[in-house]
């Protein structure tokens, strides 16, 4: 149970829906951003909380919204260590393996300033993975590679 003191959650349990838990400090708004989630849900965030197993952490609560599979795999891009929980009438009902994808669309940019993807507006950009640890991912009209730090400070922004 997530808590300040051992007594009192910060934000009440969720009926239905999908708890996201162990993300790194800081990253629960870039969690949402991968998620696409913008307007609509009722969203809880809870920031800088202490972990036993991380130090500190975060929590990202989603009414309503069963977060699947393909979602729940963007999110290791920028927080490997997260838990996905799916939540029906207030019980656990699923706890989400998660595995880095094999191919990401539209969300990465090559950094490559000459690939196609940067330079025609319909191109949609498209990374493989070519390796997990350390994470890799290659663009595949050009090869070029980038790596976990390129990853995290595009999904991020300037915030590292
Ligand atoms: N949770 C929630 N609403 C519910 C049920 C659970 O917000 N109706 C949250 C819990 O507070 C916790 C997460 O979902 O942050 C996972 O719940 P649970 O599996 O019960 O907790 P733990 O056993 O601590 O999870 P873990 O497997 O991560 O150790
Ligand atoms: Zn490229």
């Amino acid at each position: 149970m997530e808590a300040v003191n051992k007594r009192e959650l910060i934000v009440s349990k969720i009926k239905n829906g999908t708890v996201i838990d162990h993300i790194p400090a800081g990253r629960a708004l870039a969690v949402l951003r991968i998620l696409k989630i913008t307007e609509g849900y009722r969203i809880a965030l809870v920031m800088n909380v202490e972990s036993k197993k991380m130090g500190k952490k975060d929590i990202v609560k989603i009414e309503n919204k069963e977060v699947d599979e393909k979602e729940a795999n963007l999110i290791t891009l920028i927080a490997p260590t997260a838990t996905i929980n799916i939540i029906r009438d207030y019980e656990v009902v699923e706890k989400k393996k998660l595995k880095v994808p094999e191919v990401v669309k539209g969300l990465l940019k090559c950094t490559n300033l000459t690939c196609i993807t940067n330079n025609d507006i319909e191109a949609v950009s498209e990374f493989r993975k070519i390796s997990e640890k350390p994470l890799k991912m290659k663009c595949v009209y050009c090869d070029t590679v980038i790596d976990e730090n390129e990853i995290l400070k595009q999904i991020l922004g300037s915030k590292s």
